[in-house]
């Protein structure tokens, strides 16, 4: 299977979509995108500050313009926010010259990576368990849906996540890849 141009990456709060996407970008020689990093650089405010003047609906309209934007680079590597797949109109932004990848992780597992975050207002009341469960069996069916790749995070390192992803993608040999990646080739 050829590389593809767009590698994007689509999953809860907490599933590790940041980290693996640098390690993922890296590892291909692609630039390292994360939507919530360029909408709060583009507002010059962070992401609880958004929620809280503009309200979720707000942050919905400039994380679509965000997705819309980032659908037109070059060879990416996506991180999007847990919410980016909720607006219909959203998914061809994430499909375009994309294989998305739904980095797939367990419910107990979003807890204890999202336990001490005060970055996502979300999670921010008594009960942010409650809101990860909901969330979960809202958004688990249309991760799936969207993505061509599922690949479960719970108790793995970034690096083995982004061996085994590089393994589904284009199954050859690290010095194979690493051959490719000199000649500034992403394609077969
Ligand atoms: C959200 C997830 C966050 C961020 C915002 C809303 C969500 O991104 O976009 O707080 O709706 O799940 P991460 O998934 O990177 O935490």
């Amino acid at each position: 299977m050829p590389l593809p141009r767009r590698i994007v990456l689509v999953g809860p709060m907490g599933a590790g979509k940041s980290t693996i996407g640098r390690h993922l970008a890296r590892e291909l020689g692609y630039h390292f995108l994360d939507s919530d990093r360029m909408i709060e650089e583009r507002c010059g405010a962070d992401i609880p500050w958004i929620f809280d003047v503009e309200g979720e609906e707000g942050f919905r309209q400039r994380e679509s313009a965000m997705l819309r934007e980032l659908s037109d680079v070059g060879a990416s590597v996506l991180a999007t926010g847990g919410g980016a797949v909720m607006k219909d109109e959203n998914h061809p932004f994430l499909k375009q010259d994309a294989v998305v990848v739904y980095l797939k992780a367990s419910l107990d597992q979003q807890i204890e990576r999202t336990r001490k975050d005060r970055n996502r207002p979300l999670l921010q009341n008594d009960d942010p368990e409650g809101v990860l469960r909901r969330l979960f069996e809202l958004r688990d069916p249309i991760y799936t849906h969207l993505a061509d790749v599922v690949m479960l995070t719970d108790r793995k390192s970034p690096r083995l996540v982004v061996r085994q992803i590089l393994n589904r993608l284009n199954p050859r040999t690290p010095r194979q890849r690493r051959k490719v990646r000199k000649e500034g080739k992403h394609n077969d």
